[in-house]
């Protein structure tokens, strides 16, 4: 049997009439640029993550580095992050001049360490963005309490974490703002690029919608250096069809996942905790072994995909290299990155394909 990492295809073909009659309908209004979907979209988003704005962009890295701009984010700040996570993260933080500053993560979730965070502070920190990485939430108030206490804003990078919930609130509505990616394998993807910035505070909104729009009040009238950041809207029309699916692919991933947990009886393998007070998406499932390479070499020759999540933390990575960071400067992300193995988890897997992933995990 072959069983693919992911498969889009699946996806496409079950709603492909819908996404097609209303990117046509976008292509015949020829308004292609912002227009009534993309507002559309912005108001569904911004319900969906229950916060009081929206606003939509081109990709994720954008939203991220509009959020931290709005925050005034700049030249001589730090902003705190982990290096466990897409470069993404990291390289908007450096976008905007300022500096990042890496801390580490808990061994069994692999999410923000915030017993690391008050150490990392210094006269410089600006900010801090939070990565719920894999599809759940980071330990939100543990962390904003650390950000009061040292006036910091806390942006929540939740592009793999579309409908998570921490303590029944919503990713990308728990701290000052909050930025999704709907890059086409995301849990919500486009039909290409896509991204958005959500938020409770009305100011922080009116500063992500000038930038990404080239801050002109009156056409050809600039306010700031800004951007073209724009939502394309034929995305918007494609979303605005999947979103009415999110929950129904969010319970198949849990369900899946579930499946995994409960069946997988090998004692070599680790999972990531999931913690009780969050609603996981399961974006990515991880396993961790001792031999990740082994494992993903026997998966791949008995037909199943798998993928690295991520192979180099960021701090170790080349265009970090300046900052100093060694091998050992963050022991558990990289025993994270050396551990670690993602297996096949999309709504469309059948149970045969579940099944057989099982057992050839039990097998190992
Ligand atoms: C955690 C994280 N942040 C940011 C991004 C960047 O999003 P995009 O590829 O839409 O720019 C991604 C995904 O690619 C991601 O996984």
């Amino acid at each position: 049997m072959k069983v693919p990492y992911f498969d889009l295809k699946r996806q496409y073909k079950n709603i492909s009439s819908e996404i097609e009659t209303n990117v046509l309908k976008s292509l015949r209004s020829t308004q292609y640029s912002l227009g009534p979907e993309v507002v559309k979209f912005e108001k569904k988003y911004a319900s969906f993550v229950t916060t009081n704005y929206c606003t939509g962009v081109n990709t994720g890295t954008s939203a991220l580095h509009l959020a931290l701009l709005a925050c005034g984010i700049g030249v001589g700040d730090e902003v705190i992050t982990v290096s466990m996570t897409f470069v993404a993260s990291v390289m908007s933080i450096s976008y905007t001049g300022a500096k990042p500053v890496f801390v580490d993560v808990f061994n069994d979730t692999q999410l923000l360490n915030f017993e690391k965070l008050e150490k990392k502070i210094t006269s410089r920190t600006k900010a801090i963005v939070v990565v719920h990485l894999y599809g759940q939430c980071a330990e939100m108030h543990e962390i904003i309490k650390i950000a009061r206490k040292y006036n910091l804003r806390v942006i929540e990078d939740s592009s793999q974490a579309h409908g998570a919930s921490y303590k029944k609130i919503k990713a990308g509505s728990i701290g000052d703002i909050g930025t999704f990616s709907f890059y086409p394998g995301k849990n919500l993807g486009a039909c290409g690029e896509g991204g958005a910035i959500t938020t409770n505070n009305k100011k922080l909104d009116k500063k992500v919608k000038e930038l990404r729009n080239w801050s002109q009040p009156k056409r050809y009238i600039h306010n700031d250096i800004s951007f073209n950041y724009r939502m394309d809207t034929l995305q918007a029309s494609a979303l605005n069809i999947k979103l009415k699916y999110i929950k129904k692919w969010t319970a198949q991933r849990r369900k899946i996942a579930n499946q995994y947990m409960r069946n997988i009886k090998n004692e070599k393998f680790k999972f990531t905790a999931a913690m009780s007070h969050n609603i996981h998406v399961y974006h990515i499932f991880s396993i961790f072994s001792k031999n990740p390479l082994k494992l993903k070499n026997y998966l791949n020759k008995n037909g199943v995909g798998t993928g690295f999540h991520y192979p180099v933390p960021v701090h170790l990575q080349k265009p970090y290299h300046h900052l100093g960071y060694k091998k050992g400067s963050l022991p558990v992300t990289e025993k994270i990155s050396k551990n670690q193995l993602s297996i096949p988890i999309f709504p469309e897997m059948k149970n045969e394909e579940v099944n057989y992933v099982i057992d050839l995990l039990n097998k190992f």
